[in-house]
């Protein structure tokens, strides 16, 4: 079966405590839902100055385990052979992080960025690129954010690349063409992605309470799909699609119920660990 893709992403949210409570909460709530989360592949965005710090403690849960399974295998650690303790290592993740942004660059005279490699040396994994908020705020255009998905997949992040109308463009009825157009400028040409993620987010949607109806979700979708894999991305081993916007735990398990929707990217409601658990066990 496949696992379903559950991102948060906290935007310009929490600081190293908050981090920190945050992340053993989901660990202890993970371990008490372990059958159930093994169908779940979560992703935590944090803002970049606490990759660093979240990265090590995963790693230090990911030694106590290790320690935990020696103890109780009566052997050393040392004396777990390579194999099992790889696998013990990768059960041991709870989740993976991922950055919000990256620049398209690998390093330069770019004030007050950071680099995919820079992010990826950190310890993300993953990055989301082309979110609405950058395209708004910073004057982020289809042309970079393409550039950015080069970039964090060539330097081993899988970009979660964003797509969304705003409230006129749905009302005049232009959100179909207007998906079309993001989906071919913003995602390179010529890459070949193992992953390909992207994220449909409508705008008016965002933050908003306001949630597309199951239809209005399942057409998108199956234009994104079908978009993306006849003209963008024939080379992708993988392609999933997120529907982000408003998800809580409440409305969850229905978006889900999509056909052609693998995941769910989230944001308010992601801050709020038992929530985001809520909501990765729907
Ligand atoms: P929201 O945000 O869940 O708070 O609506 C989603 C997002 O912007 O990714």
């Amino acid at each position: 079966m496949k696992k379903k893709l559950i991102v948060a992403n906290w935007k310009m949210n929490s600081n190293f405590d908050e981090a920190d409570d945050w992340t053993s909460k989901f660990v202890e709530l993970r371990n008490k839902n372990y059958t159930a989360m093994q169908n779940v592949e979560a992703v935590v965005c944090p803002p970049s100055f606490l990759i660093n710090n979240m990265d090590m403690q995963l790693l230090d849960n990911s030694f106590a385990e290790i320690e935990e399974f020696s103890k109780e295998a009566k052997t050393t650690i040392e004396e777990i052979p390579e194999e099992e303790l790889t696998e013990i290592m990768a059960e041991s993740i709870p989740f993976y992080i991922g950055a919000q942004d990256c620049h398209f660059e690998n390093a330069g005279a770019f004030t007050g960025d950071l680099s995919a490699k820079m992010l990826s040396d950190m310890g993300a994994r993953f990055a989301i690129v082309g979110h609405s908020e950058r395209r708004k705020y910073h004057l982020e255009n289809n042309e970079i954010v393409g550039k950015k998905a080069k970039s964090a997949f060539e330097n081993d992040l899988t970009p979660i690349i964003c797509v969304g109308e705003n409230q006129e463009t749905r009302s005049l009825r232009g959100h179909l063409e207007f998906i079309y157009k993001q989906l071919i400028l913003s995602v390179p040409k010529g890459v070949k992605f193992n992953r390909l993620i992207i994220a449909y987010e409508p705008i008016w949607s965002i933050g908003t309470g306001v949630v597309p109806s199951a239809e209005e979700i399942h057409e998108m979708a199956e234009l994104i799909r079908r978009v993306t894999e006849s003209k963008i991305a024939e080379s992708a081993n993988e392609f999933v699609i997120l529907y982000g916007g408003s998800v809580d735990e409440k409305n969850a398990a229905q978006i889900l119920n999509i056909d052609n929707i693998d995941g769910l990217l989230v944001g308010g409601a992601s801050l709020d660990v038992e929530k985001f658990m809520k909501i990765c066990l729907s």
